[in-house]
């Protein structure tokens, strides 16, 4: 270890080791992280993060003046800091203060991801899949307005009810930047909220290990204005116009392979409700739950390389089907917007 090394070495050279601390933490930029708040829940998050790291450098400096102390004032001082007093107040006393200072502040913070939100507010049901994210945008009544996957769209400025429910393991969601983190239970319904104070496109990851794909278990989170937002849900609740379905190559791939047995287009006959739904896929970012950019090229590789991509999915593996069909897949896919 380095820094315990260098600490030996006293309060000056413990300033030493600040500066590439400031360093890495600069790095702490970008799509996913924590430091960079644009959302009222991660930002208190953020705060209480920078607390804590203030608190630990202070605490940290404490420990090291105490410890030069004696060595730079003579062994006559080493008795004014007797074994007994010290355990009485930096062992006991000390940690009651601090943490008794800090517990009811985080336990505060963590209320704030269970907010009460407006009874009108939007709600957006997330089941939590070996390694995808099915996400249902709930309509008036408590009704399914449309299934999507793995994008999670969101209007700024306004506070989202998500209702997070898993269908097989115990998975976690966590999108940084927007809000804290909550495990997605089978069996249990949990609840998070959700808020963009800024336009922009946020990554999320499942946070708890859930097999072997766990680590390619991610999504998008898209903040956009409320009328914007406003057009993609009436976009994506239109079913896919049935006369443009005949005609297309690719369409009649997607069926004689029985795609539809597991997956949705509504509006062409495919009611699949195991594997995302794919009635606008192609408005999507990706595919793959945030593998792979959402190209021609890469539907094309996903259908036979599936299992190479994303270890142990679900999704038989199409090799049978040559490049030249599975494009023509991947090109009626991209079409529907
Ligand atoms: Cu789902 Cu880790």
């Amino acid at each position: 270890m380095p820094i315990a090394k260098r600490a030996r070495g006293g309060v000056s050279a413990s300033l030493l080791v600040l500066p590439p601390i400031a360093l890495l933490l600069s790095a702490c930029r970008g799509t996913q992280s924590a430091l960079e708040p644009s959302g009222p829940a991660a930002a208190e998050i953020a705060l209480l993060w920078w607390v804590m790291f203030a608190g630990s450098v202070a605490i940290f400096l404490l420990v090291l003046i105490l410890l030069c102390y004696p060595f730079l004032r003579g062994s006559e001082k080493r008795w004014q800091l007797s074994p007994d007093r010290m355990i009485v107040i930096g062992g006991i006393v000390f940690p009651i203060v601090v943490l008794s200072a800090l517990l009811p502040y985080g336990i505060n913070v963590g209320y704030g991801m269970n907010a009460a939100v407006a009874d009108d507010a939007l709600s957006i049901r997330i089941n939590a899949r070996q390694w995808w994210w099915e996400i249902d945008y709930i309509g008036k009544g408590s009704r399914l307005a449309f299934s999507t996957a793995n994008e999670l769209y969101l209007p700024v400025g306004e506070p989202v009810e998500l209702i997070l429910e898993s269908a097989d393991v115990i998975h976690s969601f966590w999108v940084p930047r927007l809000a804290g983190k909550r495990d997605l239970i089978p069996g249990q319904t949990n609840r998070l909220v959700i808020e963009a104070d800024e336009p922009g496109i946020f990554r999320g990851q499942c946070a708890e290990y859930c097999g072997e794909s766990h680590a390619l278990m991610a999504f998008f989170a898209v903040a956009v204005p409320a009328d914007e937002f406003a057009d993609w849900a009436r976009q994506q609740h239109n079913p896919q116009p049935a006369e443009t379905r005949p005609y297309h190559p690719g369409a009649v791939l997607f069926r004689e392979n029985g795609c539809g047995l597991c997956h949705a287009v509504r509006g062409h006959d495919a009611l699949g409700r195991t594997a995302p739904d794919l009635t606008h896929v192609g408005s999507r970012l990706t595919i793959g739950a945030g593998l792979l950019a959402n190209t021609p090229q890469n539907i094309a590789l996903w259908l036979a390389h599936n299992n190479e991509l994303k270890p142990g999915n679900r999704m038989p593996a199409y090799r049978h089907l040559n490049l030249g069909d599975r494009l023509a897949i991947a090109d009626y896919l991209g079409n529907l917007e």
